[in-house]
């Protein structure tokens, strides 16, 4: 069985005031209403140490929203795997489609960072997803399958276990537009059959793929009704808390 997941990416949002009284009330709520999905966030790196104090992660896992592409040394702003390791760390979003195009992060930078992350136990949420102009040119099984080939093929097969993946059309975040259920159904199936045909049956089967783009509690329900669809990334709703509990719930 696939582990079912809901993280919320926090993106540039939230002071540490509201940063720590939102994680402390999902907390509780995850503590009072046990839910399938595993719940993960994403706060900006500041506050990653004083939110994996502040929450207990056997309800609540933290992730921090990049990791370095290197080791160590001189590359100022970076944070290393080993540093956010070294602070209890355990998951970290990958390859978001804000840092591919703002940070002009490539698929070889994204494999340098997945690399790192592998090395130092992190679990990465390994973000891929076509944008507008190549799916209304049909390339999106194209894309989406060269930028998981290009960052994986040089990983080791034993570390692909930890990895997750969260597939994102560019076009639906932060748009209110999403992916219909149907349309989602068909890539993640799509990408399972990569993972399968690359990587083998149990990386095909063992890989949570969560959809992000858009999702919010009105939507949940029938997107993660789907069954290649293991849970969801969600931006702007999870940072409320009433939309980010029931979407939460949504996730069976
Ligand atoms: O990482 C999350 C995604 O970029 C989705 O963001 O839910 O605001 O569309 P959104």
């Amino acid at each position: 069985m696939r582990d079912k997941i809901v993280a919320g990416n926090w993106k540039m949002n939230l002071n540490f005031e509201d940063a720590i009284q939102l994680a402390t009330n999902i907390n509780a709520w995850v503590a009072d209403n046990h839910p399938i999905a595993q719940v993960i966030i994403a706060p900006s790196s500041i506050y990653l140490q004083t939110l994996l104090e502040g929450v207990d992660e056997q309800y609540v896992k933290i992730a921090s929203q990049d990791i370095a592409a290197h080791e160590k040394g001189a590359y100022t702003g970076d944070v290393s795997a080993e540093q956010l390791d070294s602070i209890g760390l355990d998951f970290a979003i990958i390859g978001h489609s804000e840092r591919r195009e703002y940070q002009f992060e490539t698929d070889e930078i994204i494999a340098a960072k997945l690399k790192q992350a592998f090395k130092y136990q992190i679990s990465p949420i390994f973000c891929v997803g076509e944008k507008l102009e190549e799916r209304e040119s049909e390339k999106h099984f194209e894309v989406v399958k060269s930028q998981i080939v290009n960052a994986l093929k040089s990983q080791k097969a034993e570390d692909l276990s930890r990895l997750i993946i969260a597939y994102e059309p560019v076009w639906a975040i932060g748009t209110g537009k999403t992916a219909s259920p149907e349309q989602a159904q068909e890539i993640h199936a799509f990408i399972r059959k990569v993972l399968n045909d690359e990587f083998g049956t149990d990386v095909a089967n063992n890989t949570s793929i969560l959809y992000g783009g858009s999702v919010n509690a009105q939507n949940a329900n029938q997107i993660f009704a789907q069954p290649d669809i293991d849970g969801g990334l969600v931006g702007g709703a999870s940072l409320k808390y009433e939309d980010f509990t029931q979407i939460i719930s949504a996730c069976k």
